[in-house]
């Protein structure tokens, strides 16, 4: 056996009356007078291959162990096939079973069973149509992000997962330490001093690449990351996770118009690729998942996004008439009903927000001539809320100290980051894009656990 045999999605491209062999597992076997349908799927494409067997062709104890979610081999003809929705089937002349699946205990036996109840079976649930579409997505969508950097002259860099400093402000962070132990009645303190600790000082996952991609792009001009954050925060909801993949472009000689000008391009190009790469799986989304799916994400890659400020968003929204369970006035950071009401009502499409108030925006955002809001932009789109978070970065040094100051930041901490704006300053801008909201987006899938192989919320590290 070799990695290079061909997948059924090559199969179906092959002439009638070609021998073949497709390896995969079976989603059901139906029998009926003189013959046995079953469906295989590998996983190459959305289709599942039908392949025919006939009375006494195969050992009749042998197909009896062809079983929703056993793993098998079928070698036959590719015929012409008179079922409706596909052009060929396979004709089988042998079989060979790799690992059965006892009805009786296999958990994904019947159709129809909840979300809720395939996140406890995240190790097998990639086997039916809803996931195998997800993660043939999610490749997609990977690949699209490199080549859309990769034709704009961006180099990839790999930012550190393990950081001493806690710069962003982001969110809660994870503390990475060899200082506790675990005991039989509970955790034990083995390093009272964080100079003893395995790093030397307190250390935690990151937030976010921003910091260290902004080092890099200050040398290299363009750069991108595209890796694991996580955050601590203790919320449970349908749009957080505790561990997600950020994609983070960060670019020098560049303001935030740029910087929103590449945001825009990005979904735009990497929903295009989706939609020219993953057709039959979006097309189950549409049916399925999220009515009007491809209507949508197509109308998104054809018209531009609206731009409006934070200030005319206040203002939009203290006009609507709505009754929000959280009140708006200016200075208040958005929740999630106001992001909604501004992308689905007002706009019907997504929109960049900009020029927050800085006391609601982290302390690195240039700070504007009015001195009260920073270059700051959002995207946010129908259905997810915010999708991209970016901004100008301060490069001025004088203004940046003064901002640490204010946030009540330890400017020692910042002396490398700092040592930027004094050596070789220049205006620079970047953004951060949660890689599952963007995946929620495009498939229509409604929570986010159900957009990565195995979630991290909290009180969930399983598989
Ligand atoms: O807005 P955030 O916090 O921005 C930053 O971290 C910046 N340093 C990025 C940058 O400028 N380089 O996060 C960026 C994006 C959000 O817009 C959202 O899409 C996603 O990351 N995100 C999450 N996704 C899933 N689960 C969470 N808990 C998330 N928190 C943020
Ligand atoms: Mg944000």
């Amino acid at each position: 056996m070799d990695y290079r045999r061909s997948y059924i999605k090559q199969l179906f491209d092959l002439a009638p009356g070609t021998e073949a062999t497709a390896f995969g597992w079976v989603k059901t076997r139906r029998d009926s007078k003189g013959l046995s349908f079953v469906q295989l799927n590998d996983g190459s494409c959305f289709k599942d291959l039908q392949v025919i067997v006939e009375d006494g062709v195969v050992d009749a104890e042998l197909l009896k162990k062809v079983t929703t979610g056993s793993c098998v081999a079928f070698t036959g003809l590719v015929v012409e096939s008179p079922a409706a929705g596909q052009a060929v089937e396979l004709k089988a002349t042998s079989l060979e079973i790799f690992g059965e699946a006892d009805p009786l205990t296999y958990p994904l036996q019947k159709k129809g069973a909840t979300m809720e109840f395939l996140r406890e079976k995240a190790h097998l649930r990639v086997r039916g149509n809803t996931f195998g579409a997800v993660f043939r997505v999610r490749n997609q969508l990977s690949q699209a992000v490199h080549q859309f950097f990769d034709k704009r002259g961006f180099h990839y860099i790999h930012t550190p997962i393990i950081t001493a400093s806690d710069c962003e402000g982001a969110g809660a962070m994870f503390q990475v330490t060899t200082a506790l132990e675990h005991a039989e009645d509970g955790y034990k303190l083995a390093r009272k001093d964080p100079a003893d600790d395995f790093f030397g000082k307190p250390s935690y996952l990151t937030v976010s690449g921003q910091l260290d991609a902004e080092t890099l792009a200050l040398g290299l001009t363009n750069v991108y990351t595209f890796g694991p954050t996580f955050r601590a925060e203790n919320s449970s909801t349908s749009r957080h996770l505790a561990e997600f993949w950020m994609i983070e472009p960060e670019m020098a000689f560049c303001s935030l118009e740029g910087d929103m000008n590449l945001a825009e391009e990005f979904l735009r190009e990497t929903i295009q690729h989706a939609l020219d790469h993953c057709g039959a799986d979006l097309e189950f989304f549409n049916q399925r998942i999220e009515p009007e799916l491809l209507k949508t994400l197509t109308h998104v890659v054809e018209s531009g996004f609206e731009r409006m400020t934070y200030t005319e968003a206040v203002k939009h929204l203290e006009a609507s008439g709505e009754n929000f369970e959280f009140p708006v006035s200016w200075g208040t950071d958005l929740q999630s009903e106001h992001e909604r009401w501004l992308t689905e009502v007002k706009v019907g499409r997504p929109v960049i927000l900009t020029d927050y108030p800085k006391e609601i925006k982290a302390f690195y955002m240039r700070l504007n001539d009015d001195g009260k809001t920073v270059r700051a932009m959002d995207v946010l789109a129908p259905r997810i809320g915010e999708i991209i978070g970016g901004s100008q970065r301060e490069e001025r040094l004088d203004v940046l100290e003064r901002r640490i100051l204010e946030a009540g930041l330890p400017i020692e901490a910042y002396w490398w980051y700092l040592d930027l704006r004094r050596f070789g300053s220049v205006p620079h801008a970047g953004f951060g894009l949660g890689f599952e909201r963007l995946m929620m987006y495009v498939t229509g899938m409604k929570n986010i656990r159900d957009v990565i192989p195995y979630f991290r919320t909290p009180g969930n590290a399983d598989f």
